[in-house]
């Protein structure tokens, strides 16, 4: 195991066990160290960030995989062709290195590429559901106790992902085996023909670097009398109603998740899933809480049942 010193922590082997690091400040839940002034009274929304976040970052030793990169199409030039694009410019996403404005660029070329293909290559919907069956993915430990909580306290949650609305849905169809009426996955979306086929992708695209507020807009689906995503309802304005925010996410482009919210207080927790030495000076200055290792959700739990 490779061995790794961490700026103000002990030096560590790897793989170590899940720890959380705390950016100087920030309130800790349990910590009896609790700042009134701090800590994040009722009136919560919680804006959360899906793959690697929601879901694990390895399973039994292999990658999980996001919701774009579960897709088998059913045509398998198709499944290579997306597969290349993955390797192209999946490390271009993960550079630390690169300008956000050329790292955007390339985002915007990666995002388009991949849904014309999705389109060109003939994905159904009954794809999407074989897909998500066979996939490898699965929600972080303490994901489900964290919703039933949220539900609970009635803190609505939003499910902000530049991957594929519709197969998000669907894995949470087959991994929580019920619904949420306070979760809203708001992502691209996709148009199918009436016959289950995916003829265009509804709205702007959502990539890695553009969560903002114009993409919230897109929230609360309106489904067709086949049962397909075909629209958006205009009030679906209740995050926006909240002035205390709790974001989750894995990269420190999903910090503009919450842009398009009028909040007074946010609390950013971080899952930095690769090239932890070199991003962590910057998921540290960026999150208020930073989770190594892939942690479960657990102590995302305790704060919130600390704070709400
Ligand atoms: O849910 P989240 O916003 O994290 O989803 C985006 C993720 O999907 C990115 O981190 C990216 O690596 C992945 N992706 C992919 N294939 C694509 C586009 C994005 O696996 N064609």
């Amino acid at each position: 195991a490779a061995s790794i010193a961490l700026p103000g922590f002990p030096p560590t082997t790897f793989p170590p066990p899940a720890f959380r690091c705390f950016r100087p400040g920030t309130p800790r839940a349990g910590s009896g160290s609790m700042d009134s002034t701090t800590m994040l009274p009722p009136g919560v929304a919680v804006i959360a960030d899906f793959d690697g976040t929601l879901t694990r970052y390895w399973i039994a030793g292999r990658r999980g995989q996001t919701s774009h990169g579960l897709l088998q199409q059913g045509n398998a030039e198709y499944d290579a062709k997306r597969q290349a694009l993955y390797e192209y410019y999946h490390p271009l996403e993960i550079s630390p290195t690169i300008p956000i404005e050329e790292k955007t660029k390339l985002m915007e070329e990666w995002w388009e590429k991949s849904h014309g293909l999705l389109i060109e290559g003939g994905l159904t919907y009954d794809a999407i559901k074989k897909s998500v069956s066979e996939a490898t993915i699965a929600l972080r430990d303490g994901v489900v106790e964290l919703f039933e909580l949220l539900e609970e306290l009635g803190v609505p949650v939003l499910v902000f992902s530049a991957g594929l609305a519709d197969i998000i849905e669907e894995v949470f169809r087959q991994k929580l085996h019920r619904s949420f009426k306070n979760i809203k996955v708001v992502s691209n979306r996709m148009v199918f023909d009436e016959e289950g086929c995916l003829v265009s992708f509804k709205g702007k695209t959502i990539h890695v670097l553009n969560k903002n507020e114009h993409a919230l807009d897109m929230a609360t689906p309106i489904h067709d009398k086949f049962g397909y995503p075909n629209g958006y309802n205009p009030d679906s304005v209740l995050m926006k109603q909240r002035t205390n925010v709790l974001l989750l996410g894995d990269h420190v482009g999903d910090l503009g998740m919450s842009d398009g919210l009028s909040y007074e207080n946010r609390i950013a927790v971080g899952f930095l899933n690769n090239n932890t030495e070199m991003s962590f000076k910057s998921y540290l200055d960026a999150f208020d809480i930073v989770y190594l290792n892939d942690a479960t959700m657990r102590g995302v739990v305790e704060l919130v049942s600390q704070l709400c």
